[in-house]
């Protein structure tokens, strides 16, 4: 039997990157609706905490505006659990029903398939009556009221919109072009039906297709570009000039437009915008030599968010008020005390880089459960975690032994934040598995990645 190699063709031509990232994003997200979470979890698809913080900071708010209807609103919606964990907490908080009755819940996805699956989430079913799903991309919000709006509030959108990367070189600006290819040995039709298809955005034929997004490969290439005629091309210019010479530079366009739509939206005595991404945090992040600033994930194309330039935007555009902070603090504020995600406590172990990765995988899971033993989730979250292909039969063995241990009521995932207290009191139980407390510490207390998740506020 012969093996032929991989031969990738192009699926058109190079194009700036914002265009074929939002193009395969769109058809990513169209193909795959809830499923997308077997490609990446996120702070909000199981977890409840960070929905919580931003339920009572909510509240808070809410409940000094007494009368009429609040709407909240939500843009690019994943599973709708951010939405069910928020009105649960916010049901919760509001003992003497003045609040919660009258919040509305707006979720806003521009994917048919992601809001099928929204409406089909048991959790936010308890909340019948109190949302609604809406189909309109985030950079087009037109069909709402100007400053209807109480509370908007989104988390990991903004990496997904549309992004150009620029790259400074002494006094010149190149602008990052891509272009797909895929193997045409991955789809079981002619390959140049397949590239109308994939150019038409296609997706009931697509999905009638063996998965392919995964296998695409992109080329990069720079081309010189002046950018007086960009949206906010002088305010580009100026943070430019503070940025370092030859690392990529994200100019995340589709949150300007979003951030556009929001300061029409938003009433203006209310909570503002709140929007969770990851990203550069500041010049010093933007300026770290050889970070990274794009990801793939199953095929959907992500750019990190450079955070100082959004703000810059914000300010332009008429925000008085431009509050940016690590997440974490936001969620350690809510709890009142530092906490971490699972991942970031089994990255702090000491042999984790020497692990195999079913080894790594053994070891989050009996993190997991020495967690469970202090850890009690208010929602009930059967614990998935299926081994990676390549797991021999032994570890696969263990690791589905210890998946069926998991409580349902435990940690819920393998992102969910933990908090200071839960770590330590599961203190005994980390040490036999090997975790130094001064690793622990550090973990909790050090300084974010160059590559971080933020917040800010826009009000
Ligand atoms: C990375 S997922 C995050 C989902 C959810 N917020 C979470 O954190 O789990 C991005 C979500 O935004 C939606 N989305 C991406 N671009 C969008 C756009 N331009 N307008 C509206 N929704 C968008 C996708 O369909 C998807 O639901």
């Amino acid at each position: 039997m012969s093996l032929s190699r991989p031969d990738p063709q192009p699926l058109g031509d190079f194009q700036p990157s914002d265009r074929w990232s939002t193009q395969v994003n769109s058809i990513f997200y169209g193909m795959l609706g809830p499923e997308i979470h077997k490609h990446f979890q996120t702070y909000v698809s199981q977890d409840h905490r960070l929905a919580h913080a931003v339920a009572e900071n909510y509240f808070e708010q809410a409940r000094k505006r007494p009368g009429e209807t609040l709407f909240v609103q939500e843009w690019g919606v994943g599973n709708g659990n951010l939405a069910a964990c928020f009105l649960s907490r916010l049901q919760e908080l509001d003992s003497e029903g003045r609040v919660y009755p009258r919040t509305h819940y707006i979720l806003c996805d521009y994917s048919l398939e992601i809001l099928k699956g929204v409406r089909a989430n048991a959790r936010l079913q308890t909340h019948a009556g109190r949302y609604s799903t809406v189909l309109v991309p985030a950079e087009k919000l037109e069909c709402f009221r100007p400053q209807s709006t109480f509370l908007a509030v989104s988390n990991e959108i903004w990496d997904d919109q549309a992004t150009k990367v620029l790259l400074k070189q002494g006094d010149s600006l190149f602008e990052e072009y891509l272009q797909p290819k895929l193997d045409p040995a991955q789809v079981p039709i002619e390959f140049a039906e397949f590239i109308k298809l994939f150019n038409d955005e296609n997706l009931e034929e697509l999905k009638k297709l063996p998965p392919f997004l995964a296998a695409v490969v992109w080329e990069h290439d720079f081309q010189r570009v002046d950018v007086d005629d960009w949206p906010f091309g002088e305010i580009i210019k100026n943070h430019i000039a503070e940025a370092a010479e030859g690392i990529p530079i994200p100019v995340n366009l589709g949150a300007y437009q979003t951030l556009e739509r929001a300061l029409t939206l938003l009433d203006p005595d209310g909570a503002g915008y709140t929007g969770f991404d990851y990203g550069m945090f500041s010049l010093t992040e933007l300026n770290t030599p050889s970070r990274p600033y794009f990801n793939l994930y199953g095929g959907q194309y992500t750019f990190m968010v450079n955070f100082d330039l959004l703000q810059r935007v914000g300010k332009s555009i008429g925000f008085s008020g431009t509050a940016k902070q690590p997440q974490h603090d936001y969620v350690a504020k809510s709890l009142g005390q530092r906490a971490i995600s699972v991942l970031e406590l089994v990255q702090a172990h000491p042999k984790v880089s020497e692990m195999a990765p079913w080894d790594v995988d053994l070891l989050m899971l009996q993190t997991l459960q020495a967690l469970n033993g202090t850890y009690k989730s208010p929602y009930k979250n059967p614990f998935q975690y299926p081994a990676l292909p390549g797991t021999p039969k032994k570890q696969r063995k263990q690791i589905k032994k210890l998946v069926e241990s998991l409580s349902p009521y435990g940690v819920p995932d393998t992102v969910a934040y933990v908090s200071e207290s839960e770590i330590f009191s599961g203190g005994k139980q980390l040490s036999r598995l090997g975790y130094r407390e001064k690793d622990l510490r550090k973990a909790l207390n050090g300084p974010p990645p160059p590559i971080a998740f933020s917040c800010i506020n826009f009000c």
